[in-house]
């Protein structure tokens, strides 16, 4: 039996349980995934109990991801870059810290037959998820990536810090910019990521028409019963569409094979999950 679980706070309403068994009846492996609410205070302390019991991996949610930064005894260079860690994995006797989110988006936005080479990127907000998913959009070779963001200057932070690795990771020709959500550049955009919380809160962002005049795929990090208020805009105007459960299901895939060595099937999982929760369909 592998011991696994998800930390975070809260963590009532986390899918990783219901996915990550299923996960585990594909692959025909035993798995007991447990999730555990743990404060910021006793995030440390309740790991450590963990291990005690056995425990070889762990998912870690909000608001603990940057923390889980030093309980880890090494990280990986994607963790180090998205300045989080949502997967612990225990390798010998040590905790090694990874980031699976960006991926997860990855691989979900290359699911929906969208090629992320090359890719004209505008991504909206500058908090813990827009910065997760940098590494891994530079990894997978876009163009350019415009990081738009309510508080201008938070963009512009997350940019300097990404400009840090992202030299060594591309060619010279990538065009990193930032700015205001109220500045957006007229050039056209082939991907458009919404990484903002305003779905969670049910806030519009009112963006100008003319970013989806060439109807880019658009996304939303957030996913729930009905299109999100961004991607009804995003679907008024023609553009392809697609939510976040696809990136959830993702990284969790990625953080499965870390732990067991099995890559499993998203499609079946995703599949399953909107039937059960009752979820729209892209
Ligand atoms: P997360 O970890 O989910 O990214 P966060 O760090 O609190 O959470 O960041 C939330 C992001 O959503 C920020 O980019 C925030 O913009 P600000 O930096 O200006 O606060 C953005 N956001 C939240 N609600 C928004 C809204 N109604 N309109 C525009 N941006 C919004």
């Amino acid at each position: 039996m592998i011991k696994l679980a998800v930390f975070g706070d809260p963590i009532g309403h986390s899918l990783s349980p219901i996915i990550h068994t299923e996960f585990a009846q594909q692959a025909g492996i035993k798995v007991d995934y447990t999730r555990i609410q743990v404060s910021a205070e006793e995030f440390a302390e309740r790991f450590a109990e963990f291990v005690s019991d056995g425990g070889i991996g762990a998912n870690i949610t909000l608001p603990l991801k940057e923390l889980a930064l030093e309980v880890a005894d090494e990280l990986t260079a994607t963790a180090i870059q998205a300045g989080a860690v949502n997967t612990l994995l225990k390798n010998n006797s040590r905790w090694l810290g990874t980031n699976t989110d960006g991926l997860g988006l990855v691989t979900d936005i290359e699911r929906h037959q969208v090629s992320l080479e090359g890719a004209k990127v505008l991504l909206l907000g500058a908090g813990g998820a827009a910065r997760g998913v940098v590494p891994a959009l530079l990894s997978a070779k876009v163009a350019s990536i415009h990081v738009a963001n309510r508080t201008p200057e938070r963009a512009e932070a997350l940019i300097q810090h990404a400009l840090t690795f992202a030299v060594e990771s591309q060619s010279g020709s990538l065009l990193l910019t930032a700015g205001g959500l109220n500045a957006l550049p007229r050039t056209p955009f082939t991907v458009v990521i919404n990484a903002t919380s305003s779905s969670l809160h049910g806030e519009e962002l009112f963006l100008p028409e003319r970013i989806l005049k060439r109807q880019p795929f658009s996304y939303d990090m957030v996913y729930g019963e009905k299109p999100t208020a961004f991607l009804q805009w995003a679907q008024r105007n023609n553009c392809p569409v697609a939510d976040g459960l696809g990136m959830l299901v993702g990284q969790a895939a990625e953080s499965f094979r870390l732990w067991t060595g099995v890559a499993p099937d998203v499609r079946p999982t995703l599949a399953a999950l909107r039937n059960r929760l009752g979820l729209w369909s892209s």
